[in-house]
């Protein structure tokens, strides 16, 4: 599908009905196994001399559809799909630092990624550090350590829209021979390809506006084929494995079964394998069904964004807004560099009032869902400090730029006037 543009990729790519019965739409092959048919057969499909399905756990006719088109959107060489957007940040992760190391981020994260990282990685052996000041890109350069394994962000973070200038560090990043890994999930692939900005790895969370209908979960790891894990640092994609021996017995690493695919094959025959988060057919099916309205929907909920955001900026319940375009924004220039199409349609502010009429403007609204998801088609409203960063502390809130004072909205596809309208009565009954 090289030679297609986005639109038709988002609809076709990866997907030749003649090979599927000509189905038109892609099937939902709801099967645990598959038939091998004969002994040797078998051989030729574990050793990868001839292509094929085996068990749904390692890789589904459904899910390949999604992963193949997926990695043609962002521009990638192979995709495995997995059962949600934390096992694709975690298995990711763990990937690159198996062994132990560090990984360096930011403190804009979403707060299920921020709890794991200081909870869970240093009992694997993997240690986390942050950049504080997000902002001075030599941050970055400083914090790099001998053993540090990959940069992780998010190109659009949760809750607050912060934007990262990814080119820049990915140049650090690949001056250590190190990957970074990019969580696209707020921007989707539509707003922004983080691999033509240097990205190695892309890691989405596909229940949000990827699928864009808020009836599954799921997630993709995207691996661009473009980062050299033969340099030294990495000896996990360079030893033979029993397991990944050719025809004639010879064991193979990573790099000699899948060449420049390493990193997805690694991600596919060792992490969804053997740790098992697989995503179901019937939920690959629904995230390839939201996508074929992927850039429509995008489209409209930016431009509903700005009617809201543009209302905000006049209301006086409202202290300050965070999203990139207003002219304000400490992220504007980035903004207008990388994000020709719009930030999206999640953004925070900051409510006038104190903790309880927080929860009076919460319990008022009557179109807004209160809910912690985001890229929904439905419009959805929370309290950060409670919900989806209820896991930080008040040092990681502040770090994170996260107020008590804060709302994220995630806005959908109603007609905006009735959004704004349910807006303007609940901060009406907030503040009375
Ligand atoms: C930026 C980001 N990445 C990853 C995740 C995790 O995704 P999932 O809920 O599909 O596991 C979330 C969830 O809210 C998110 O906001």
């Amino acid at each position: 599908m090289g030679e297609y543009k986005f639109d038709t990729i988002k609809v076709r790519g990866g997907y030749n009905p003649k090979d599927h019965n000509d189905s038109v739409s892609v099937p939902i092959y709801a099967t645990a196994s598959f038939e091998v048919g004969e002994a040797e057969r078998f051989e030729r499909l574990t050793s990868l001399s001839e292509e094929g399905y085996i068990y749904s756990r390692l890789s589904n006719p459904t899910v390949s559809v999604l992963e193949n088109r997926i990695a043609a959107l962002d521009g990638g060489v192979a995709a495995v799909g997995v059962a949600s957007g934390m096992a694709a940040i975690t298995y990711s992760l763990l990937a690159v630092a198996e062994g132990g190391g560090r990984i360096l981020t930011t403190h804009q994260l979403y707060g299920g990624t921020v709890d794991a990282l200081k909870k869970l990685y240093p009992k694997f052996g993997i240690k986390i550090d942050k950049i504080d000041n997000d902002s001075d890109i030599q941050e970055f350069r400083k914090a790099i350590k001998e053993d540090t394994k990959a940069i992780f962000i998010e190109s659009i973070s949760n809750p607050n829209a912060v934007i990262s200038d990814i080119e820049k560090i990915a140049k650090i990043a690949h001056e250590n021979d190190i990957p970074l890994i990019v969580d696209n999930t707020f921007a989707t692939p539509y707003l922004f390809n983080p691999i033509k900005h240097g990205a190695d790895i892309v890691v989405y969370s596909a229940t949000k506006a990827l699928s864009g209908h808020g009836n599954v979960i799921g997630g993709i790891i995207v691996d661009s084929g473009n980062f050299n894990w033969a340099n030294g640092k990495y000896p996990q994609f360079t030893e033979s494995y029993f397991t990944l021996k050719d025809l004639n017995g010879n064991e193979r690493s990573y790099i000699d079964a899948f060449k420049e695919g390493a990193f997805a094959g690694k991600i596919r025959l060792d992490y969804l394998t053997y740790f098992g988060a697989v995503l179901s057919p019937f939920d690959a099916y629904l995230i390839l069904i939201g996508l074929e309205t992927l850039s429509e929907r995008v489209q409209k909920q930016i431009s509903n964004t700005q009617k809201i955001v543009n209302y905000l900026k006049t209301e006086e319940g409202v202290s300050w807004i965070s999203y990139p375009t207003i002219e304000t924004s400490p992220y504007k220039s980035l903004a207008d560099k990388y994000f020709s199409k719009g930030i999206g349609s999640t953004f925070t502010f900051g409510f006038n009032g104190n903790s309880e009429q927080i929860y009076k403007l919460i319990n008022s609204v009557k179109l807004f869902s209160y809910q912690a998801n985001v890229g929904d088609a439905r419009s959805l409203i929370v309290n950060t400090v409670k919900t989806t960063h209820g896991e930080l502390n008040e040092e990681q809130l502040k770090l994170a730029k996260i107020p008590q004072e804060t709302i994220r909205l995630s806005i959908g596809l109603e007609d905006a006037e009735d959004l704004i309208n349910d807006l303007k009565q609940a901060f009406r009954e907030a503040l009375r």
